[in-house]
């Protein structure tokens, strides 16, 4: 067997989550070996947990010659300079998204990353197409939907009533049309993977039983160049236990429709077919298991070890994503339709 990635990870709140991920399946190529969380307490817990060793200083995991990667779930504000602390120390980085909230600096430090050999993955936009996208844009690109024009995405979860902890998920600043920067993120990369450049957006919120100062219930919609509209719902405030994080997807084209995860419980497949083309010369459907978000550490380790020497995805198309939520933010503060730029 290949050499597994030795891995240290910051940011032990939903990255715990990514620890177990990574202990409780050996057959993974990456190797957690040690955890690391600014709040001592926190990091020691962890640590307990997961049986490795714990520090509260990422400069510690950055001088550790036996760390090959960090895994860096921290929040989404003021990742690239960290990444870029990381990456001059000669490690590699697998983060999340949100990735950045400054398009230009997430910009540079994946340029930086490409010149200095060192490779910066995260879950969405993935760095290579996730199995529904591979067919989506496949049909795309072989006309059986036609010139796509439409689209439409829903995401949704149950908090409740979610008191503030004064935390970055408090400040509309910081998180922006809180259910689409949280969880309909990932339809905004996938939109903008398939429609490509973005004119305008518009957003529609509310407080619905959420106690912090950001929605908890939200639309986006994007009118791309060429013509092409797409809309996103999250919420918050929608779902049974059953049916977290599930959501669906339309796509429309001038020949055919393209439907993806839709309905209760069909997004892995339980119900039969959950990937379906609907075109003029045929009905083509597919059992898709996974969804998007997962983390690919099949390809951070092909790419880390340089069996593969580049991503799908450009750093361009990471910056796109994160211009549509700079225009996403002012249209939450204005009320108004928001050019992308
Ligand atoms: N499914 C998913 O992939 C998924 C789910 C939830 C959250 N996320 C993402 O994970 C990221 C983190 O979210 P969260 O809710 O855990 O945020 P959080 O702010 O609650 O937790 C961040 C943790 O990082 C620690 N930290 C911050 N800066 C540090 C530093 N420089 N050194 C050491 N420790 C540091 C903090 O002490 C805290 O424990 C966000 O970008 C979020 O969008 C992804």
């Amino acid at each position: 067997m290949l050499k597994p990635v030795r891995l240290g990870l910051v940011g032990l709140n939903f990255g715990a989550t990514v620890c177990r991920e990574l202990t409780g399946n050996p057959a993974l190529p990456v190797r957690l070996t040690t955890v690391c969380d600014m709040d001592a307490a926190r990091a020691q817990e962890r640590a307990a947990e997961f049986g490795v060793p714990y520090t509260t200083s990422l400069d510690q995991l950055l001088d550790d010659p036996a760390i090959d990667a960090i895994g860096l779930y921290t929040g989404p504000n003021g990742r690239a300079n960290l990444i870029r602390r990381i990456i001059r120390a000669g490690k590699h980085v697998m983060t999340t998204k949100p990735f950045e909230r400054d398009a230009d600096e997430a910009l540079r430090v994946l340029h930086e990353a490409r010149d200095l050999g060192k490779v910066v993955h995260l879950n969405s936009p993935n760095p290579r197409p996730i199995a529904e996208m591979v067919y989506i844009k496949e049909w795309i690109s072989s006309g059986a939907i036609g010139r796509p024009t439409v689209a439409q995405a829903s995401t949704w979860v149950y908090y409740g009533a979610t008191p503030p902890d004064g935390s970055w998920y408090d400040d509309p600043q910081l998180c922006p049309v809180a259910p689409i920067f949280r969880i309909g993120i990932y339809c905004v990369n996938s939109f903008l993977s398939i429609f490509g450049e973005p004119a305008t957006v518009q957003v529609t919120h509310s407080r619905v039983e959420t106690k912090r100062p950001t929605p908890d219930n939200a639309s986006l919609t994007i009118a791309f160049k060429s013509g092409a509209i797409a809309n996103i719902l999250a919420s918050f405030v929608a779902a049974s236990t059953h049916d977290r994080y599930r959501g669906g997807t339309v796509i429309g084209g001038t020949k055919g429709m393209i439907f993806h995860g839709i309905g209760p419980a069909a997004r892995e497949g339980e119900a039969g077919p959950n990937l379906i083309l609907s075109s003029e010369d045929r009905i083509e459907s597919h059992v898709i298991t996974g969804h998007s978000g997962e983390y690919d550490w099949e390809f951070f380790a092909q790419r880390v070890r340089g069996e593969v020497d580049h991503d799908v995805t450009t750093p361009e198309e990471v910056a796109a994503a994160i211009r549509v939520v700079a225009a996403m933010s002012e249209a939450e503060r204005t009320g108004k339709t928001v050019a992308c730029e």
